[in-house]
């Protein structure tokens, strides 16, 4: 960026680059991609941060003003030659899915990196909130266990609707549910390693998280089951993390995500969500639920059988 003086957010007329605030330029450190514009659309705003195959931004659509989330996989990053196909094939799972229960696609295309000396295929998705990793592992156990509920609800809602679409997620974990900006509702994202149904190992490769995968997940590449045993294993870790409470987790999206329980429906909760999160995690594939409807019948089991009667 040349540097050339001038109003936030209006274009520089020496290098055609939008001006982002200085803060954001000295984090990114001379990355190309700051104050340029994909598609036509989306202006680089600010890096927010790297993942294990791609780079985010936060961004702006000129069109609409609204903020919005920049997916970046750079052919000369962590998934190399492949990182155009890779992005390309998110953005079909994500248009394929088609729920509001799974992050909006704004845009998609290629671009060039200045110089030419590497290309990037990127996605323009809404920007949501925090996740509910950064949202659960600061609160103590009770109040947890009710964020996690809700979450769980929500998460078995959007897989059901991805499922039926066609498609497994393929690597779910807590920082792959985050909350709508307006506070409504989980959503899932990161499509990146979603695949169609029957599809096997043998495709793209379809990287998944380590601490959540099903045993048998390398070998059949992303499932039905391997996406409900992944749910269960993060539900399990999440109940049993030790607090990491600083006093700074953001209250008001807890009120709106906390399904209420009180005294020792409180206590019996925990038990419920650990029983249920067990039938999700068997070892073998036939014995866990069969679908998320089925997931989401056995957590109403498991709440009533415990008597947790909880507050939607
Ligand atoms: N639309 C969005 N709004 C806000 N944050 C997002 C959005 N999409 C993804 N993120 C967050 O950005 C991070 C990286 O995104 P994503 O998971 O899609 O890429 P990745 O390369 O697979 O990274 P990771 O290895 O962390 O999974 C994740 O923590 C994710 O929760
Ligand atoms: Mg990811």
């Amino acid at each position: 960026m040349c540097g050339g003086e001038g109003e936030l957010g209006t274009r520089c007329e020496r290098d055609q680059r939008f001006r982002v605030e200085p803060a954001a330029l000295a984090r990114g450190d001379g990355d190309p991609l700051l104050g340029t514009v994909l598609g036509a659309r989306f202006v680089v705003e600010a890096w927010l941060g790297l993942g294990s195959t791609a780079g985010l931004y936060r961004g702006r659509c000129l069109v609409s003003g609204t903020p919005c989330a920049l997916k970046v996989l750079r052919d000369d990053g962590p998934t190399g030659a492949l990182a155009l196909e890779l992005a390309a094939a998110e953005a079909q799972a994500l248009g394929r899915a088609r729920s509001p229960r799974v992050v909006a696609l704004l845009g998609e295309g290629v671009v060039e990196l200045a110089g030419g000396e590497a290309r990037a295929g990127w996605l323009a998705l809404e920007l949501l909130g925090p996740s509910l990793g950064e949202l659960a592992k600061p609160r103590a156990a009770a109040e947890r266990e009710g964020l996690v509920l809700g979450a769980l609800r929500d998460a078995l809602l959007a897989l059901g609707d991805l499922h039926a679409a066609g498609l497994a997620h393929g690597d779910l974990t807590p920082d792959h549910l985050r909350v709508r900006a307006d506070g409504g509702a989980w959503v899932l994202v990161d499509l990146g390693s979603a695949r169609p149904l029957g599809l096997g190992a043998a495709a793209l490769p379809a990287p998944c998280s380590p601490g959540y995968a099903a045993p048998e997940r390398e070998a059949t590449g992303p499932t039905v089951s391997a996406d409900l045993y992944a749910l269960g294993r993060f539900a399990a870790y999440l109940l049993d993390a030790r607090s990491s409470a600083r006093g700074d987790a953001p209250a008001t999206l807890l009120d709106v995500h906390t399904h209420a329980a009180h005294g020792a429906d409180r206590a019996r909760l925990g038990g419920s969500l650990r029983a249920w999160s067990a039938e999700l995690t068997r070892a073998e594939p036939s014995r866990r639920p069969a679908s998320a409807c089925a997931a989401l019948e056995a957590l109403d089991r498991a709440l009533s059988s415990s008597g947790s009667a909880v507050e939607s």
